[in-house]
């Protein structure tokens, strides 16, 4: 048997060296699975995700909601729509709900307070989670005082170089890291990760985003494939793999034990088994759509996005005999990380 715990250990050449030999990963998934069962048990923590806006005022290279994709076609949910949603998801036993869109000057801090400090006033038993991209520290303390208790900002890349090939001029890696860092301070859980197999990726910036994540010491780590979107300048790029995705949730897995680690996605929509393979090499935790159906088509991040089946939410109980099918089993509980 390989050393698998030493991964903990490694430096950037030998993670790289690690990351990139090809060959079966049994092994690696069930060392993994193991080491999820030893802190999570065989629970599955499900969130309900309202993806609040389509609208961004950036334009990342491989985002399908950037600013300058004409034909996204873009919403905006009200305060009302906001609470459906969890009204929807309270009954169906989400006890946590993730409020993701893009960067949308709309949704300013008077406008989130409100709409964090109802849901918590109705549903007092719930962790919010916010996904709001990159905001101030200002901002991110009155959104943590009116009651948010987690924040996802992924970092994409710890790489400088790759982080300026995958954003416009004006965004970096410097100001990206600062916002997760002032999160951690501010006493948020706070979930970070990357894209497995973006344009321009290396086994070599892999290694960097495992050691940046062990400097951050985030409570969720999410990663999942790119995916090409018709409508970004990365339109011709090959998506990232179902294999690679898989072994990099095992290594996160053995590297980071207490963590939360979602079967995103993504990873659902490049395979039909995405997700069960998901959880299997160490992943802990499903996200299903929440949003209205009739603007889930419009969140748009990449081509042939799966928002219907057991990725919707009112399809609960598709989900649930899925994971159970697994091995596994989904809690109703706010799930929050060990660690
Ligand atoms: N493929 C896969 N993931 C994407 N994201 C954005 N665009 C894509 C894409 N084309 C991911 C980013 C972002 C998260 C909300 O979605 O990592 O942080």
């Amino acid at each position: 048997m390989k050393d698998y715990l030493s991964l903990s250990v490694m430096g950037k050449e030998e993670l790289a060296e690690f990351i990139s030999l090809t060959g079966d990963d049994t092994e690696l998934y069930n060392i993994a699975d193991k080491i999820r069962r030893e802190n999570y048990d065989d629970k599955v923590y499900i969130r309900g995700l309202i993806e609040v806006s389509s609208y961004c005022k950036n334009n990342c290279l491989y985002c399908g909601i950037r600013v300058g994709n004409k034909n996204a076609m873009r919403y905006r949910l009200t305060q009302d729509e906001i609470l459906s949603c969890c009204k929807v998801g309270y009954d169906l036993g989400f006890r946590t709900f993730v409020m993701q869109g893009g960067e949308d000057n709309h949704f300013t801090d008077e406008f989130m307070c409100g709409v964090i400090y109802k849901i918590k006033s109705l549903y007092p038993d719930c962790a919010i989670t916010l996904s709001l991209g990159e905001r101030s520290y200002e901002s991110y303390r009155e959104l943590k005082n009116a009651g948010a208790d987690r924040y996802l900002l992924r970092h994409e890349t710890a790489n400088d170089n790759h982080y300026s090939r995958l954003h416009p001029e004006g965004m970096n890696l410097t100001d990206r890291k600062k916002c997760l860092f002032n999160l951690k301070e501010l006493g948020y859980q706070v979930g970070s990760g990357f894209m497995v197999g973006s344009p321009y990726q290396t086994w070599e910036t892999l290694a960097q985003d495992l050691l940046f994540l062990k400097e951050l010491k985030p409570q969720m780590i999410g990663i999942g494939p790119f995916i090409s979107h018709k409508d970004t300048p990365f339109k011709n790029e090959k998506s990232g793999s179902l294999y690679l995705t898989l072994k990099l949730i095992s290594i996160l897995r053995i590297m980071f034990p207490k963590s939360l680690i979602p079967a995103t996605t993504a990873l659902s929509s490049i395979s039909p088994v995405g997700r069960e393979m998901g959880l299997k090499a160490g992943a802990n935790v499903v996200m299903p759509n929440l949003s209205p159906e009739d603007v889930r088509a419009k969140y748009n991040l990449y081509d042939n996005k799966a928002y219907s089946g057991s990725e919707a939410a009112e399809s609960l109980a598709i989900l649930k005999s899925l994971v159970e099918n697994a091995g596994y089993r989904v809690v109703v509980d706010r799930g929050d990380a060990l660690c």
